[in-house]
């Protein structure tokens, strides 16, 4: 089928390189250079030793948006002129992927469409405009928006591929909630800190600086399970200890950072509901700073 991946980063790549292999794929990059660079030479997908590169997809830098399944892999503060793109689009199936969860009220308005949202358990690394390296094979988990959405409306969980498969959760609250309790976690200590995610459950105090955070984050969302969602933290943390997250990435090249989605919004959260969290607060300010 036709899919529009919009947004090139390391998991607009990643998708756009394992999905061309079945079907007919536009990458909508953000610079024409970009997009010129992949219709002249396609992806290179890096597995370990191996690199494959896919040929058979198209990169365009006008956002025509034509496709009837679009997969949004952009970060959450780039979203507006996509939606205000679709707001104008004929109905369409569209998988949204960001980190943190202010912008999914955003997503709540485009009810003409079918929405899903999804979290990437990939660890996917960009090499260069056009090299993607799959550092940790993971899925990405997929769930409706809307209520009463069917599952057989995201043609992708059908077609099923190795090393990049798609899997489906009824209840995106849940999905959501617990993907920001792990960003909000790992991503702002590590930046602050400046270390790979592993530290935070080998050196012992960074971990207890992780565990104020989490029960912070753990209060505002109402999670249950305080133990099971802890062990769910620190198995990322060791499963990606090698890994530095997205949020140390965007400081250290001089990137805006996915703070106001992931801390922003349980800050946000908090004050709706009277709670104090000042470990919130100090990292929100901390991250901000450091942005420039
Ligand atoms: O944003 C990231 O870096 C990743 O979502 C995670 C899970 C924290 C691993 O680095």
């Amino acid at each position: 089928m036709k899919i529009g991946i919009i947004g090139s980063g390391a998991v607009g790549l990643l998708s756009a390189a394992y999905l061309s292999k079945n079907h007919e794929v536009t990458l909508y990059t953000r610079r024409k250079e970009q997009a010129e660079l992949i219709n002249a030479g396609g992806i290179s997908l890096v597995k370990g030793n191996q690199e494959s590169i896919s040929l058979h997809l198209r990169a365009e830098d006008k956002p025509a948006y034509t496709e009837p399944l679009l997969i949004v892999t952009v970060k959450q503060y780039q979203l507006e002129d996509i939606l205000n793109a679709l707001k104008k689009s004929p109905p369409k199936t569209v998988l949204f992927l960001q980190n943190g969860m202010s912008h999914i009220p955003l997503l709540q308005t485009l009810s003409a469409h079918r929405v899903f949202v999804g979290i990437v358990e990939h660890g996917a690394l960009k090499l260069s405009d056009n090299t993607v390296k799959h550092t940790g094979f993971g899925c990405i988990k997929v769930s409706p928006l809307f209520p009463g959405e069917r599952l057989n409306e995201l043609p992708v969980l059908k077609m099923q591929m190795d090393h990049f498969p798609f899997e489906y959760i009824g209840d995106w609250k849940y999905m959501m909630s617990q993907k920001l309790l792990v960003n909000a976690c790992i991503n702002p200590l590590t930046a602050l800190l400046r270390v790979p995610n592993g530290e935070l459950a080998s050196n012992p105090m960074f971990n207890k600086m992780a565990e104020s955070v989490f029960h912070e984050a753990m209060k505002v969302l109402s999670l249950e399970k305080g133990q099971e969602e802890w062990e769910h933290v620190m198995a990322i943390c060791r499963n990606t200890a090698q890994n530095r997250s997205s949020m140390l990435k965007d400081i250290e090249e001089g990137r805006m950072t996915e703070i106001d989605g992931i801390i922003g919004y349980l800050i946000n959260q908090a004050k709706t509901e009277k709670l104090e969290v000042p470990v919130l607060h100090f990292l929100y300010q901390a991250i901000r700073g450091m942005e420039g």
